[in-house]
């Protein structure tokens, strides 16, 4: 199963949800637009928000992408409030790529990082242990349900 795990961050919180994320799938995590070598299984991809929208090169990213560079994704957001994930599931869904959307850890920071500035996020056990959690919940159901 190929897995990546890619992040767009401009000061550093999605990134280092990006990284927990990646030290539980085992694998590394990279910037979103990272070359595609080969069809990618699982996607966890994730972004911030600002002024109420997600970065304007991940989602031109998100639109190049087909069923067959990208079987399922997994979105995750940091944000002050707005739905980030939410917006990165909409915009690979209507590309024709499958979204990972009702599982029982959702990663979506949002009071957190709101009242951290950018690039200080600091997270507690719990929502260090709720990342790997939505990690290993996105990889047990692509098991179960394989291509
Ligand atoms: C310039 C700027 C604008 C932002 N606008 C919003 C916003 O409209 N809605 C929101 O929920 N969060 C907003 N935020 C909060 C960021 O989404 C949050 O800090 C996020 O973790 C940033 O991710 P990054 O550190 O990976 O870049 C904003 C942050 C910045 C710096």
């Amino acid at each position: 199963m190929n897995i990546s795990v890619r992040y767009q961050s401009r000061g550093g919180n999605t990134k280092t949800v990006a990284e927990l994320i990646a030290k539980t799938a085992g694998v590394a995590a990279e910037v979103y637009d990272a070359p595609v070598a080969e069809p990618i299984d699982v996607l966890f991809i994730g972004g911030g928000v600002y002024a109420w929208d997600i970065d304007k090169g991940l989602k031109a990213w998100l639109r190049t992408l087909t069923p067959d560079k990208v079987k399922t994704i997994a979105p995750f957001s940091t944000a002050g409030g707005f739905d980030g994930a939410k917006r990165i599931a909409k915009i690979a869904k209507a590309s024709g790529v499958d979204v990972l959307e009702q599982l029982p850890v959702k990663v979506m920071l949002r009071s957190h990082a709101a009242i951290a500035k950018s690039g200080s996020l600091m997270l507690k056990d719990s929502e260090e242990a709720a990342i790997a959690t939505f990690a290993r919940c996105v990889l047990e159901i692509n098991k179960r349900n394989p291509a």
